[in-house]
């Protein structure tokens, strides 16, 4: 048994228009400015202990500059690292002093697609704030998902190499994994590899549905949504930020109980991907697919 990591921490992104992706987390998603370092800007959620949530900084291109996930010890980074090792992976810095205002100790790696990604533990933690009733901003980090060329391939390599556990299947198109009781941090679908959405947990359905509103008073179109998925039977809306990241606002997702979880795998069909319908009543609302490589792969992060 691999060791594992144990949440999505942060999602690190570059964009040629910083002020208005900055302008677009910090006040119209509802996430906090806690610091810039850098050229670095980074995001809490109000609801999340983690010191951050997203990392933006400025480059010519949107790009993917680092996935971040947390480990439960100094130990575990080294042991994840061991794993990351063996796999023959192209590693970017060994374990050691974490960069940035959070501090912590971690390695950085690209996986098989070329990908940065972070193993980070120790960071220091805020205080979440218990959100009032109705109040529309994300309590934390839901999951990313992820295109890449050969989703069983990549599937393997998270179970392996960062001990993620496969919850569910949609046919052999989309596979859903966790690292903790959440039925889903990461998911991974075909495509040039790429990321397709990073997702934000909103306390309940009635709090997705005032940022829905909150949104749309604001002017960002919602681009698929209101809908609840059958895979982790979480609600779902998604938007674009204003340098084309996809963004998600979901709820209730499921937990499962990692004993005696079996993994389902769904037949596809509209309904699989979004139970209620709702999803299909307004034309042109569709999933988000990025059809094209990230223009962060294998560079060495910023
Ligand atoms: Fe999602």
């Amino acid at each position: 048994m691999s060791v594992s990591v144990n949440d999505l921490h942060y999602v690190a992104l570059a964009v040629p228009d910083l002020a208005a992706e900055r302008a677009f987390f910090g006040e119209t998603w509802g996430l906090t400015e806690v610091g810039e370092q850098d050229g670095k800007v980074y995001f809490a959620a109000e609801g999340s202990p983690y010191p951050f949530v997203i990392r933006l900084r400025q480059d010519d291109e949107r790009k993917t500059d680092l996935i971040g996930f947390s480990a439960g010890s100094r130990a575990e980074v080294d042991a994840l690292f061991a794993q990351v090792q063996a796999a023959q992976c192209k590693i970017i810095s060994k374990p050691g002093e974490a960069e940035g205002p959070a501090g912590g100790y971690a390695f950085r790696f690209f996986d098989p697609d070329g990908r940065a990604i972070e193993v980070i533990c120790d960071t220091t933690r805020r205080t979440p704030r218990v959100l009032a009733k109705g109040e529309a901003i994300p309590t934390g980090l839901s999951h990313i998902v992820l295109h890449t060329p050969d989703p069983a391939k990549l599937v393997a390599f998270y179970e392996t190499v960062l001990g993620f556990r496969l919850t569910d299947w949609i046919g052999s198109f989309m596979a859903f994994l966790r690292c903790n009781p959440a039925h889903h941090r990461l998911a991974i679908l075909p495509g040039p590899p790429a990321l397709n959405h990073v997702a934000f947990d909103v306390a309940s359905v009635d709090e997705m549905m005032r940022g829905l509103a909150r949104l749309h008073e604001k002017g960002v179109t919602l681009s698929w949504g209101p809908g609840r998925h059958t895979a982790g039977n979480n609600t779902f809306t998604y938007y674009l930020t204003p340098n084309g990241n996809a963004v998600e606002y979901t709820s209730d997702l499921e937990e499962v109980d990692e004993a005696s979880w079996q993994p389902t795998v769904y037949e596809f069909s509209p309904g699989i991907t979004d139970q209620w319908g709702t999803g299909r009543i307004i034309p042109g609302n569709v999933p988000h697919a990025e059809m094209t490589p990230d223009k962060g792969l294998w560079q060495v992060p910023a």
